[in-house]
C-alpha cells in the first residue's frame, strides 16, 4: 500500500482560436452558458470531484475572459498554450512539472462543459487502482456508413467507440511520451499511449458530454445542461432608497451597477443601488438564504460605499456552490426621475456582466407611480425583482471529505 495518497493535477486546455464556432466574437470557450462561461462548467465540475490543482492553458489575447471566468478561485496563474492542441498540452505539461510534479495528471478540453464530477472521481478511481492510463468512451449507437464518390457501405460499428476528455495518465509518462512525439501529429493524449502499445482503460462516458464545436452546438449544450437542472425556484426582492442631494465626496447614483448622472444620490451605508439589491435578495430567496442585511451587515465598516456588484456577486456565487444556475432576471425600478429608458441596456449589460449571463436573460423596466406616494413626491427610488434560478433536485454533489487523492 502506498504511504501517500496518489497526486492529481488537471489540465483544461482553452487556448484554441475556435475558428469552426466562429472568430471574432467570444470565444467558445467563454460563451456565457447558463450562469457561467463554458470553461467554468468544467473548474467547477473538477474542484467538485475534490481535484484542488488545476491548471488552465489559454491563448494570452484571451485573458480578460479568462480572469472574468475564474473570478473568485484561487486557480495557479494560466499557461500559455501553442498553436495546437498537442503544443497545449505538452505546455501544461511542462509548466507543471516544473512547480510540483504530480502522480497522475487529467487533461481536458475546455470545449466540453458538461462533464460530470461523478464521472471525474471514476476516472480517478480507476487509474489509481490500474497504475495506466484510462480515458471515458461511449459505444457508438448509430448506423456508420461509409459514403463518399465509389463507396456506400455500412461499417462494423460493435467495436466502435466515441472517445471524451478527461482522460488520465501517469504524470511522468505522459510527458515523456509528448516530449518524445512531438511532431507525429495526434488529436487527443491516448493517441500517444495507442502510438507504443500501452495499455488504456476505458470507463462508460457521459452523454451530452460532446464537444461544442460549431456555434449551433452551444444552444443544444445549454439544453443538455438544464435538462439536469429540474427543480425551478422562483424568489422575489423589494428593496427603497431615500434620495439626498449630490454632495462634493464624489458618491454618485449607481442603479443596476451603472452610473446616472444626476443631481440626487440615494442613501444608504453601500452604494445604495436599489435595483442590485432587489435582485441580490430576489437571488438569496431561491435558495432559502435570507436576504442582503443578513450578509451584508449596514452596520459593517466593510461595506461603507461599496459597490453594490459585490453583493450580486455573493448571491450567485452562493447559488453555483448549491449547484444552481441562474435563468432569468427581471427587475422593476420605480422613480419619478432619472428617467430610466435611456439607461436600460447599459444596466442589462452591467447585470448580466456581473452574473455572468447573456444579456437575453435580463429584464430591466421602470414606471413611475403616476406622483403618488414616496416615489411620487421624488423623495426615494424602489425596484422590485422576480428571478428564476434551476437547481438540481438531488443533493448538490458532496465534496470530497476523506482524503481519496491530493492535489
Ligand atoms: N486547444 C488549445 N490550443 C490550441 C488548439 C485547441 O488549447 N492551439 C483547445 C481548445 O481550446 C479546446 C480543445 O483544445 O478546448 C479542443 O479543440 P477544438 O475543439 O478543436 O477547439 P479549437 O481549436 O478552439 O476550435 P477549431 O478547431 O474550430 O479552431
Ligand atoms: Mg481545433
Amino acid at each position: 500500500m502506498d504511504d501517500h495518497p496518489a497526486t492529481i493535477a488537471a489540465i483544461i486546455v482553452a487556448a484554441g482560436s475556435g475558428a469552426r464556432f466562429g472568430e471574432g466574437g467570444t470565444p467558445k470557450q467563454y460563451q456565457p452558458l447558463l450562469g457561467k462561461s463554458v470553461l467554468r462548467w468544467s473548474i467547477d465540475a473538477f474542484l467538485a470531484a475534490g481535484i484542488r490543482n488545476i491548471h488552465v492553458v489559454i491563448n494570452p489575447e484571451h485573458l480578460p475572459y479568462f480572469e472574468q471566468s475564474v473570478a473568485g478561485l484561487k486557480l495557479p496563474p494560466p499557461i500559455i498554450g501553442g498553436d495546437t492542441r498537442q503544443q497545449s498540452v505538452l505546455r501544461g505539461l511542462e509548466t507543471i512539472s516544473h512547480i510540483a510534479k504530480p502522480d497522475y495528471v487529467l487533461i481536458h478540453d475546455a470545449a466540453r462543459p458538461a462533464i460530470t464530477p461523478d464521472m471525474i472521481e471514476r476516472i480517478c478511481h480507476d487509474m489509481i487502482a490500474a497504475k495506466a492510463a484510462v480515458i471515458p468512451a461511449l459505444p457508438v449507437v448509430d448506423t456508420l456508413r461509409r459514403i463518399d464518390a465509389d463507396t456506400f457501405k455500412t461499417e462494423r460499428r460493435d467495436s466502435l467507440f466515441a472517445v471524451q476528455t478527461p482522460q488520465a495518465f501517469p504524470f511522468a509518462k505522459l510527458l515523456d511520451l509528448h516530449r518524445a512525439h512531438k511532431n507525429d501529429k495526434v488529436t487527443d493524449d491516448a493517441a500517444l499511449f495507442e502510438m507504443v502499445g500501452l495499455k488504456i482503460h476505458t470507463i462508460d462516458g457521459v452523454r451530452g458530454n460532446f464537444k461544442i464545436t460549431h456555434a449551433q452546438d452551444l444552444a443544444e449544450m445549454e439544453a443538455t445542461l438544464s435538462s439536469r437542472y429540474a427543480d425551478i425556484r422562483t424568489g422575489q426582492g423589494y428593496d427603497v432608497h431615500k434620495f439626498m442631494p449630490r454632495g462634493d465626496d464624489g458618491r454618485c447614483l449607481m442603479v443596476g451597477g451603472i452610473e446616472i448622472a444626476h443631481d440626487k444620490i440615494l442613501e444608504g451605508h453601500s452604494d445604495a443601488d436599489v435595483a442590485l439589491h432587489a435582485i441580490t435578495d430576489a437571488l438569496l430567496a431561491t435558495i432559502c438564504d435570507g436576504d442582503i442585511g443578513m450578509h451584508f451587515s449596514p452596520k459593517d465598516a466593510r461595506w461603507k460605499n461599496a459597490d453594490s456588484a459585490k453583493f450580486l456577486d455573493h448571491a450567485a456565487s452562493l447559488i453555483r456552490n448549491a449547484g444552481g444556475i441562474i435563468n432569468h432576471i427581471d427587475v422593476t425600478i420605480i422613480c419619478e426621475e432619472p428617467k430610466i429608458g435611456p439607461h436600460r441596456d447599459a444596466i442589462r449589460a452591467r447585470i448580466a456582466e456581473i452574473l455572468c449571463l447573456p444579456f437575453t436573460r435580463v429584464s430591466v423596466k421602470a414606471t413611475t407611480t403616476e406622483g403618488l406616494g414616496f416615489t411620487g413626491r421624488r423623495e426615494g427610488m424602489a425596484a422590485q425583482s422576480i428571478v428564476t434560478v434551476r437547481l438540481p433536485f438531488q443533493q448538490p454533489h458532496a465534496l470530497a471529505k476523506d482524503i481519496k487523492w491530493a492535489s
